[in-house]
């Protein structure tokens, strides 16, 4: 391998998400691919995004995306089932590196996982997009899928309400559709499992993270864009707002050891 591609490789990979949610991805792709150097950055000042507009979703994107191109990342991933949706097919052409959206990069697989009805559980913008049942039909036009919008659990999440009882109202819904299997459409759902399973049973949920990680991971493979260093990656963790908050909430799915530089965003 060339040394100029050496340094390429050697770069990082930014993730982001609203808040806490996109660690679930990203604690995953930690442990499959330990020697990438990484970056995250939650945009805790636009929390939640579940009910932002396009518009705003898109100018959300655009500024994170500038930032990791400061960073000069190899890559970035769109942690975030809501900007997936909602921005990734305005802004995928407008930068040089290689961009992951979650949904987009999970469906082939989930659609081909035997079910022929899939439940989504996520966020209003996801929902509204109707990106899952899109992108599920390209591979598997005769799935019947159902999506549910679940406005109050990223805030049950991130702190910002109590738990009532939105998780058992949202299931018993579902459940009457009869799913083989049900997607958490949102990286900050797999945080309400203790919850969850206590309604349906655990594996009638896809949490789409491992099935995200190793798609990234062979298309990286693919490209010859691995880190080939056997060192284990370094990381650089942002918000753009609260950083005691991020702290406290990631705990179920990252050991964030030290406060994360706050990133002002002037969208
Ligand atoms: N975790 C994000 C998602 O996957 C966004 C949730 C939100 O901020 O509403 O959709």
């Amino acid at each position: 391998m060339s040394t100029l591609k050496k340094i390429l490789n050697n770069k990082p990979i930014g993730f982001f998400d609203s808040g806490v949610g996109g660690l679930s991805v990203y604690s995953k792709f930690r442990s499959i691919v330990p020697n990438e150097n990484t970056l995250y950055f939650g945009d805790l000042k636009h929390l939640p995004y579940g009910s932002k507009s396009k518009e705003e979703l898109v100018g959300f994107a655009r500024e994170i995306l500038d930032f990791f191109k400061s960073k000069e990342v190899k890559a970035v991933v769109i942690a975030c089932n809501t900007s997936s949706a909602q921005a990734y097919d305005v802004i995928k052409d407008e930068y040089k590196f290689k961009i992951y959206p979650i949904i987009q990069s999970c469906s082939r697989v989930i659609a081909s996982l035997g079910a022929e009805k899939i439940g989504v559980f996520a966020t209003a913008a996801t929902v509204a997009s109707g990106a899952y049942t899109k992108e599920l039909h390209k591979y598997n036009p005769l799935l019947e899928v159902k999506e549910i919008a679940c406005k109050s659990w990223v805030d049950i999440v991130e702190g910002l309400r109590e738990p009532g009882d939105e998780v058992k109202t949202h299931i018993e819904e579902m459940l009457k559709f009869r799913p083989d299997k049900i997607i958490l459409g949102c990286t900050h759902y797999p945080y309400l499992m203790n919850q969850l399973r206590l309604y349906a049973p655990e594996d009638l949920f896809i949490d789409p993270a491992e099935i995200f990680v190793n798609f990234i991971k062979d298309d990286l493979a693919s490209l010859e864009l691995l880190n080939t260093n056997n060192v284990p990656g370094a990381e650089e963790i942002f918000v753009s707002a609260n950083p005691e908050s991020f702290v406290k909430h990631s705990k179920i799915f990252y050991d964030v050891k030290s406060l994360p530089e706050v990133i002002a965003l002037n969208f």
